[in-house]
């Protein structure tokens, strides 16, 4: 393939040689579906003279048929490279392209522009140096510029550019333009957008961006792209205090022992002294291996293996830091979480969190407020909807080593992900750690959970019964209980519809108040584990995740779940307390089962089949299970 042959004098491979020299400039667009990012980006590939003769070919055959130029290149054409896009007119991904001028190296990620695309937006801009931000002259900022501009200020881009583009529409009016700026200005710092350069352009006809408009007198700055290639790429990682996520841990012989991962932040150096955290062990940097052999420095971004002066523990997860300024050590903090997932958000239900290499379980414990991305309101909600923003507190299973996303992105952002599909579902950035974890600790004690259950002489379990309404649970349960006394055993029972008169009686039927109300009860039945006894827990527990989450509050083999698997249309023939037919009738919503779902246990420990059991023959079944699973003895 030959490069459009613009500049003969120059072969490819000189040009090409020339910019391994260059820097690189990683910047995103966004604005909305019409306001020319595609012709944007299009017009600085093909004026960079980076577009190969099977590319203009296909583009001049291109803009024939789908142009909207009448036959004239449609520089967006090159850009919306899929059919899908063409067809609907609109960008559908995060794409990436890549281009180059004799300074500068270029990748653009081009972001979508209709609502429902935060999610590639934060992952577009996670990575980018810069933003341009495309407003149509014609439309001024709208709700579009304001989101986007918003999620650039949250995930921390500092150079930002306002294109105001289509100036050619407007007769490249100034007082357009200026209008146009003091509108932003105003609202950037609202959202503390502390500067940005605004720049009048045509992306169709090239003004200002490649090169300087004649119709536009009263402006003297920069064309887009000089701009950008005189950018300096605040290299903050470079700049950042020392740090390290171990990603894995190199054994290679019987006397190497490397600590593998990829530089986050800062620098080290051979001799360095280092802190691991969460540990808090002191240690120093012995070697520092690279691809091509041992190094005396590395810095961010460069993958290497340390070795270190000291036998320490450490384990995929840890953080080497400079001891004189460390990260923070914490399990519980006020973030700000984007939501990523069709499926809502729910605080009280158990994610994965990963902060750089480290991955615990975590719990949004409280959702303060969603904001409103185009009005910057903050409303009340209880969940958080796909696209949606959030400032929450989130709980961990652990205390994790960080630093405010303000500081370091790479020890301050994190995403969540689902413990039950392994989908990435949220990312977030830690504002600070809360204190209150700091001065709660755990009380010890010295009888046990061993001491309290011998004095009873028994196994403490939790038999967790699962199944729809009218299912039979409670009644099992009830005969399990009753036979389980008479043997001299010490037990509770935990009953969805008790229980909501009491301890949950805040909490109705959503999906979100399910989700709490099995989170409360699955801390209750695991505090009467630990007080020694057999604990029955009746609910319909429609989730998965959450039962999950309550088995495993408890030891292995403590955890017995019972799933009481009896057809809708049984279930519904039964209807012991005529609520079936009340929700059939709308008047009860959210009735499992008719609009709220149940998902059945894939291995519970002990299965009924109530269509094919008595209710004492399913409680004879559950008996003989506790007796072959070791938690009692003969009864
Ligand atoms: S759970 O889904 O959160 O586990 P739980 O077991 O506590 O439910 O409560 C279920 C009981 O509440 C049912 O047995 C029924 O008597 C009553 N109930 C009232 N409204 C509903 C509803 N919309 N869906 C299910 N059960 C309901």
């Amino acid at each position: 393939m030959a490069l459009v042959n613009v500049i003969p004098a120059v072969p490819l491979e000189t040009r090409l040689a020339a910019l391994e020299q260059t820097s690189l400039l990683r910047f995103m667009t966004c604005g909305s579906v019409d306001d020319g990012k595609s012709t944007l980006i299009g017009r600085l590939l093909y004026d960079s003279k980076m577009i190969f003769d099977d590319q203009l070919a296909a583009l001049e055959e291109d803009s024939k048929r789908f142009g909207t130029r009448g036959g004239a290149i449609d520089f967006a054409l090159l850009v919306d490279g899929l059919a899908a896009e063409r067809e609907q007119g609109i960008t559908i991904d995060v794409a990436y392209r890549y281009f180059a001028t004799g300074k500068r190296k270029f990748i653009v990620a081009d972001t979508p522009g209709h609502e429902q695309y935060t999610r590639n937006m934060v992952t577009g801009a996670s990575t980018a140096d810069a933003a341009v931000i495309l407003v149509d002259a014609r439309q001024g900022v709208v709700t579009q510029t304001r989101r986007h501009s918003y999620l650039i200020a949250l995930v921390g881009i500092r150079s930002v550019v306002l294109a105001v583009n289509k100036m050619d529409l407007v007769d490249f009016s100034q007082a357009v333009f200026d209008k146009i700026v003091a509108d932003y200005q105003a609202f950037g710092e609202k959202i503390g957008l502390a500067s940005f350069l605004a720049i009048p352009i045509s992306a169709l006809e090239g003004d200002n961006v490649t090169r300087c408009s004649a119709s536009t007198p009263w402006y003297d700055g920069p064309t887009l792209l000089s701009h950008l290639e005189s950018l300096t790429i605040a290299d903050r990682k470079q700049s950042l205090d020392f740090r390290f996520w171990v990603q894995w841990v190199n054994r290679a012989g019987p006397d190497f022992r490397g600590f593998a991962g990829t530089v986050s932040s800062g620098k080290v150096k051979r001799g360095d002294t280092v802190r691991l955290a969460p540990s808090g062990r002191i240690s120093s940097v012995t070697r520092i291996l690279g691809p091509d052999g041992d190094l005396d420095e590395a810095a961010a971004d460069q993958s290497v293996t340390l070795t270190l002066a000291h036998e320490i523990d450490v384990a995929r997860g840890d953080l080497l830091s400079t001891p004189d300024a460390s990260p923070g050590l914490s399990d519980q903090f006020e973030v700000t979480l984007v939501w990523m997932a069709d499926r809502p958000m729910l605080p009280g239900r158990s994610y994965w969190l990963k902060i750089g290499t480290r991955t615990v379980s975590a719990i949004v414990t409280d959702l303060k407020y969603v904001v409103n991305v185009n009005t910057l309101e903050h409303t009340a909600a209880k969940t958080l909807e796909l696209n949606g923003i959030g400032i929450c507190n989130i709980g961990l299973g652990q205390a994790v080593p960080f630093d405010a996303y303000a500081d370091n992105h790479e020890t301050g952002g994190f995403i969540l992900i689902d413990r039950m599909t392994n989908a990435t579902v949220g990312a977030g950035m830690i504002l600070f750690a809360l204190r209150r974890s700091q001065n709660i600790h755990w009380q010890s004690v010295d009888i046990d959970r061993a001491a309290r259950a011998g004095l009873k002489h028994q196994k403490p379990a939790i038999l967790w019964f699962t199944g729809l309404s009218g299912a039979g649970k409670s009644t099992i349960a009830n005969l399990v209980e009753k036979r389980l006394h008479i043997a001299g055993k010490h037990t509770y029972m935990l009953d969805g519809d008790n229980v909501r008169h009491g301890l949950n009686r805040d909490l109705g039927f959503t999906d979100a108040d399910r989700v709490e109300n099995i989170r409360r009860i699955g801390e209750v039945a695991k505090l009467m584990v630990d007080a020694g006894l057999i604990v029955m827990v009746s609910f319909i527990s429609p989730f998965r995740s959450e039962r999950r989450m309550a088995r495993e509050l408890v030891a292995p083999g403590e955890f017995i779940e019972i799933y009481v698997n009896t057809p809708l249309a049984l279930a519904e023939s039964r209807d012991p307390k005529g609520l079936y037919k009340r929700a059939r009738r709308g008047e009860i919503k959210n009735f499992t089962g008719i609009d709220s779902p149940y998902e059945p246990p894939e291995e519970p420990e002990i299965a009924l089949d109530t269509s094919r059991l008595s209710a004492e023959e399913a409680a004879h079944t559950v008996i003989a299970k506790l007796i072959e699973f070791g938690i009692v003895a003969a009864v």
